[in-house]
Formats: structure tokens, C-alpha cells, sequence
């Protein structure tokens, strides 16, 4: 992961994927720090589709001034179509080299770093990626940028739907994000107090949760909120709430799919100063000599991760959070 050879003098900087609150944050502090080490900065639009058509932008400290607090990307982001393409790498890497740049930072999830593997095998390209995800199904760092903001949208979201569910005595069914893992649905769902949280760590035996139900109903809890994670092997919160229905027809239930709302917004003051403390640290790993991997934090001290070991998808969900969540939803 080392690259001793080379002096750094401009690097370039990609927001990737789906956007997270708190990109802008490091954008920010990737170009500080950067300058002050007296490096130029450039940014290029639209994630690696910027690459390919050599759309950027000179990043000086004014240009990233005032956007700390500004949820999604100044830098626009993409999922790119073309990157996955050997030609479209070899555009990338032909504009890399026309614009003089020496590094790429790319901020993103797992397929910014699949793509950010493939290109540095194909190229041998100095890069270092920046977990940038709301899902924050990365391994090799304990936050994704944009997880903690998304945590507390749904949690704030969920409250004012226990209102209206505690006030009409239903059931709602609220699907949250998170692809394939379910980190948001069992931290907001701890939080939220909800009755059930289903995630696709664990199987779903949905009998189980017929009999949860069934106790509840005994106990005269009429209301309730049951969280379910996107990836969840019994199919979303419509699937879920059919399933209820068919067994419980005496519950009143509703669906909600908070969908985007969990992208978007102003970041919380914990993704500011992780996205801060990334930034500068990827800089900081760069002028180390490091490359073609993931910096991350493990218990306040940085950590990288090579790309492939990163998107390994390992779970990182704590067991015994469930557990818990079980205990204190009887
Ligand atoms: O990876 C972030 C994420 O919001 C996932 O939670 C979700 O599955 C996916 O992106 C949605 O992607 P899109 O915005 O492209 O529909």
C-alpha cells in the first residue's frame, strides 16, 4: 500500500455513489488540508463520469468555503455506467494524466471502491477512499460519513409517526434504507422504541413476529412501529404489513418507506467532524506514501483498508444490540 516514489503536487477529488450528508465537510477538508501542504486541488463532477469527461473544477479555500453544513455534494455524484467499462478507465486515466494529478481521493461505498480496485490493478493509479455511505456497511471504519445523520433523520421521522400511531391506535410498518445491511433500521429502531426490527443479518421468522404481535395485542397495545431494513429477507415493509394483516385483521396498519428523505439534509455535527477528520487524514496518509486503500476510524485512531477487504461486506452488526432491542420492546 505504500508508494514512496512520488512527490504529490495535485490530487483530485470524486464524490461517488449515493450522496451522504457530510461530503461537502470533506470536501472541504480534503482541499485545506491539501493547500496547506501546498498541493493544488481538483475537483471533478459527477463521480467517475467527471473523470471520463473531464468535467472539473479548480478547488481553491474560498470554493469550499461556507459548505460544511450543506448536505449532498457540491462535486454532483454518480453511479457511472461507463466506469465499469475498460474503455471508460482509460478515458479516466487519460484525464488524470492530462490534468496533472498524482492522486485521486474518491469518496463513496462499496461500488466506489470496487471501481476504485479495478482502476488502480488496471493502472497502477494512486488512490485513497473516503467511506462516504449512509449505510455504513463498510468494514474498516467504525462511521461511514452520512450514517449518523441518516440515524437521526429516520429516528426524528419515526417519532412524529408514533404520534399519529399511538393517537389512531395502528400498527405502521416503516421501511428504512441500508441496501443489503441493517445498521439504520437497529440503531433507529432502539431508539425509536419500535416493537420489532427486522434487518437481513438475521433470518426473519415471521411468526415470530405474528406472536410478538399477538402478546401485544393481548397486553391492549393496539399501536405500534415495526422497523424494517430495505434488504430484509422477507421482502419490505408491503410484504410485512400483508403478512401482519392476513393474521391480525382487527390491526389497523400503515406503510411508510421513508425513501430519500434519509440522504438528504444538513449533517450532524458528528459527520462534520468525521467527515473533517477524514479528510485531512486521507491527505495526511498520502504524503505517508500510502494508497489503494480505505481510511477509516477503529477507536479514535485511523485505520486503512485495502479496497478489497473493505467492501467485504462483514457484518458489522452487533448482536447483542438485537438482543436488547427484544428485551426492552416486551
Ligand atoms: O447506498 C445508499 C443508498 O441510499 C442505499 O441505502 C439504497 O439502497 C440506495 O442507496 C438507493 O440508491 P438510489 O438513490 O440510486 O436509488
Amino acid at each position: 500500500m505504500k508508494n514512496n516514489s512520488q512527490k504529490i503536487n495535485t490530487i483530485g477529488i470524486i464524490t461517488s455513489g449515493g450522496d451522504a450528508p457530510g461530503m461537502n465537510a470533506c470536501i472541504r477538508a480534503l482541499t485545506r488540508t491539501a493547500l496547506f501542504h501546498n498541493m493544488n486541488v481538483i475537483g471533478f463532477k459527477q463521480g467517475y463520469n467527471g473523470l471520463i469527461e473531464n468535467n472539473t473544477v479548480f478547488l481553491d479555500s474560498k470554493k469550499v468555503g461556507n459548505i460544511i453544513q450543506r448536505g449532498g455534494t457540491i462535486l454532483k455524484t454518480a453511479r457511472s455506467e461507463e466506469f465499469r467499462t475498460f474503455e471508460g478507465r482509460k478515458k479516466a486515466f487519460e484525464n488524470l494524466k492530462l490534468n496533472n494529478v498524482d492522486a485521486l481521493v474518491a469518496i463513496g461505498g462499496d461500488g466506489t471502491f470496487t471501481g476504485a480496485d479495478i482502476f488502480n490493478r488496471e493502472f497502477d493509479f494512486p488512490i485513497i477512499g473516503i467511506p462516504g455511505t449512509i449505510d455504513n456497511d463498510l468494514f474498516g471504519t467504525d462511521n461511514t460519513i452520512g450514517y449518523d445523520t441518516a440515524l437521526n433523520t429516520v429516528v426524528s421521522a419515526v417519532d412524529k409517526i408514533r404520534d399519529t400511531a399511538s393517537s389512531h391506535g395502528r400498527l405502521f410498518v416503516i421501511e428504512v434504507m441500508g441496501k443489503d445491511a441493517g445498521l439504520i433500521a437497529l440503531r433507529s429502531g432502539i431508539s425509536t422504541g419500535a416493537e420489532a426490527i427486522l434487518i437481513p443479518e438475521t433470518t426473519t421468522y415471521i411468526d415470530h413476529l405474528l406472536n410478538k404481535l399477538c402478546k401485544d395485542r393481548a397486553n391492549k397495545k393496539p399501536s405500534g412501529i415495526i422497523i424494517v431494513a430495505e434488504g430484509d429477507d422477507f421482502g419490505g415493509a408491503y410484504n410485512v404489513a400483508k403478512a401482519v394483516k392476513e393474521d391480525h385483521p382487527l390491526y389497523d396498519i400503515r406503510v411508510t418507506v421513508l425513501g430519500h428523505i434519509q440522504r438528504g439534509g444538513s449533517p450532524s455535527a458528528f459527520d462534520r467532524v468525521l467527515a473533517s477528520q477524514l479528510g485531512y487524514g486521507a491527505i495526511k496518509a498520502l504524503i505517508n506514501g500510502d494508497k489503494n486503500a480505505m481510511i477509516g476510524i477503529i477507536n479514535k485512531e485511523y485505520v486503512l483498508t485495502p479496497f478489497d477487504q473493505a467492501i467485504k461486506h462483514n457484518n458489522k452488526i452487533n448482536m447483542s444490540l438485537l438482543e436488547l432491542a427484544e428485551v426492552l420492546a416486551c
